[in-house]
This record gives C-alpha cells, sequence and structure tokens, in this order.
C-alpha cells in the first residue's frame, strides 16, 4: 500500500524554498492522507534553547496548518511525542554502516572545520531519519533536491535490514524501498542573491530569502531587489540554462502559480524583469501574506496546535507501535 511521509525540522523561521519544496506539496497530495511530522529531535543535532523548543515545534505545525493542511486528513505530530522513531533509529544505527554515513555531503557541509567538536547526532542524523520513514513503511516521500542523498540512505538501510532480518523463508521483504518524491519546479530554490547558492535559512543575509512571515512589502522588496542579469527572459525554456537567477524567479513564478516553467516563459519570454518582477512580486504577495496572518492567528492559540499535535501523536503512535514491535523481533529482542 502507498503511504507518504515527510518532515521538516523545528529549528527555527521557514521560507519560500521549504513551502516550494515541501509544505505546498504535502498540501496538494493531502487527500492520501500522509504522515507529517515535525522533527523536533534532529532540530536538537544543534543547540536549541530549551526554552523555546516546544515553541518551535508549535511554530512548524502552525505553517503546517496555515499552508493548508487539513489535520483530519494529514496526521501531523512532533517527533519525540513517538519514542519508537528513537527505538528503530538505534537498530538503524547498528544496521547502516559507516562508510555510509561518510558520504553524507551534509554533515561536511554542518560540522565544517570542527567535525570533531559536532555532535554525534549531527553524523547519524540520516540513520535517525531512515527511522522516521521506515517506521511507518512510507513507500512516498516528498522532499527537497537536498534531501536525495538521505533518502538514498534509507533505501540501503532498508536492503540492509531485509536482507539481514527481514525475509525469513523468502517471506516478503519487510521494509518497503522507498521512493524520493522530488517533483515539480522548484525542488531547489536558489538565493534571491545569488542563482548558484541554495535558498538557506542559515544565509546571513535575510534579503536572500523570502520568510514566511514576512510581510506583504518586505516580499515585494524583496523580489524587486532579486539578482538578475540585464537581459530580457528568453523565448525558449533552454535559453534559461546559462541564466540562474533568471531560471530561479521563473521556477518560482511557475511553482506558485502551480504551472511549469515553459508556460512561464510562454507568457513572459522576450520581457524584461520590469515587467516581470512586479508579477511576480504581485503572485508572492497573493500567495504568500495570507500564510504568515494565518501563520500569526495560530501561533497566538497554542491550545489549538496543542491539540492537533497530541490526537496526530496518538495516530501516529498506533501505526509506528506495531512496526517497532514487529522490528524488535525480527531482531531478536527479548519479550518481543
Ligand atoms: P529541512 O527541515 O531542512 O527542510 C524541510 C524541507 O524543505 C526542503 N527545502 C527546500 N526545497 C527547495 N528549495 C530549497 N531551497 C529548500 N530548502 C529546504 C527540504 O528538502 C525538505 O524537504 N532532514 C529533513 C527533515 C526530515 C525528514 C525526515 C524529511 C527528518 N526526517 C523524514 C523527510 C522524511 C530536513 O532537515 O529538512
Amino acid at each position: 500500500p502507498k503511504r507518504i511521509l515527510s518532515g521538516i525540522q523545528a529549528s527555527g523561521a521557514l521560507h519560500l524554498g521549504n513551502y516550494l519544496g515541501a509544505l505546498k506539496r504535502f498540501v496538494d497530495i493531502q487527500d492520501e492522507e500522509p504522515f507529517i511530522f515535525v522533527a523536533d529531535m534532529h532540530a536538537i543535532t544543534v543547540w536549541q534553547d530549551p526554552a523555546v523548543l516546544a515553541q518551535q515545534t508549535r511554530e512548524i505545525a502552525c505553517a503546517y496548518i496555515a499552508a493548508g493542511l487539513d489535520p483530519r486528513k494529514a496526521t501531523i505530530f512532533p517527533q519525540s511525542a513517538v519514542p519508537a522513531h528513537a527505538e528503530l533509529a538505534w537498530i538503524f544505527n547498528c544496521v547502516a554502516r559507516l562508510g555510509w554515513l561518510d558520504r553524507m555531503t551534509q554533515f561536511k557541509e554542518k560540522s565544517g572545520k570542527h567535525k570533531e567538536r559536532s555532535s554525534v547526532g549531527l553524523y547519524t542524523y540520516p540513520v535517525l531519519q531512515a527511522a522516521d520513514i521506515l517506521l511507518y513503511k512510507a513507500t512516498h516521500v516528498p522532499v527537497g533536491e537536498d534531501q536525495k542523498q538521505h533518502l538514498e540512505l534509507t533505501r540501503d538501510i532498508a536492503q540492509k535490514f531485509n536482507n539481514d532480518f527481514g525475509a525469513p523463508g523468502g517471506q516478503p521483504a519487510f521494509f518497503p524501498v522507498t521512493e524520493p518524491v522530488i517533483e515539480g519546479p522548484a525542488t531547489r530554490v536558489m538565493s534571491l542573491r545569488d542563482g548558484t547558492a541554495k535558498m538557506s535559512k542559515s544565509d546571513p543575509s535575510d534579503a536572500s530569502r523570502i520568510n514566511l512571515m514576512d510581510d506583504a512589502d518586505a516580499i515585494a522588496a524583496k523580489i524587486r531587489k532579486a539578482k538578475t542579469d540585464p537581459e530580457p527572459l528568453p523565448e525558449t525554456v533552454e535559453g534559461l540554462a546559462e541564466r540562474p537567477e533568471a531560471r530561479n524567479l521563473v521556477d518560482i513564478y511557475a511553482a506558485l502559480s502551480s504551472t511549469t516553467r515553459a508556460k512561464v516563459i510562454e507568457d513572459f519570454g522576450g520581457k524584461g524583469f520590469g515587467t516581470f518582477k512586479p508579477a511576480l512580486a504581485e503572485l508572492a504577495v497573493e500567495v504568500m501574506s495570507p500564510i504568515g496572518a494565518r501563520m500569526r492567528e495560530l501561533t497566538a492559540d497554542p491550545a489549538q496546535i496543542d491539540a492537533i499535535l497530541k490526537d496526530g501523536a496518538e495516530r501516529a503512535r498506533a501505526v509506528a507501535e506495531p512496526v517497532v514491535a514487529e522490528t524488535k523481533k525480527l531482531v531478536g529482542f527479548w519479550g518481543a
């Protein structure tokens, strides 16, 4: 059976990349009843102030609802409220090989020059991610391009577990080999200041990204000031190949209006940025500012969000617990 799952880390403000690469896509498929969680256990792989972590978790949940997720369709929950994530992660730590983790580029980026001072959690981060996914036997995981390598590791872990424990006597494989779903025009939204760098919450320049909580004026100003080249938009999609900034703005337009790059070029090819940018600013404000406004309303009512998270956690536990119990049995744990 098809099961869709994804999550976002509880580590600070969300931006347009998270919205187009993840959130909006969750909303688009919500009739398939996805599991959508807040990765608070992943967040603490780098220091998070305990006084604000729970609030950050609620904020991501608010973003889910504000973007249009319906908690009756999507199961929305905090990762740490389902202890089976940690149990399965430990077992997977013993399935994954050091060599596999050594190849993970995100660890290299995030640990930088200070590898020996990084948390061990930051290193095994992708193993916890595999547990998040396989605990629900998820078959499809919608994510942005930057998560591709983690999804490949998840497939390797599933296959090795199945091989080592999972298919006794030729039974069907225990864990599915999950498909990453990296689709649409905005799987890698780039910085508004540099078309070769990913839009990211760690970029020191706030002008490089549109935050979910930015108001209409801020959104319009950031698009007006976005870096471009002096040429008008090309008449064909191929003409965007060597023009990263132009391509990024075209892709953002396509994703915000749920259309394709080709359609945007059909409408705006040959036009200058003097025409295209105001149209993009108007569209971005129209789509994004109601989400920000709704988020502000929702964050003012934590009791409502907490009720949604509590209910989601119960539903998630009901699915996760039998899977982890079965996994422990396959591994051979006492009493399992
Ligand atoms: P996180 O919290 O960094 O990002 C959340 C989602 O946003 C996508 N994204 C982008 N998409 C397009 N353009 C960008 N510039 C951009 N920046 C971020 C990410 O690809 C992601 O889909 N490890 C995950 C969280 C996680 C998870 C999981 C995801 C934990 N367990 C299980 C799926 C399944 C992460 O840090 O995402």
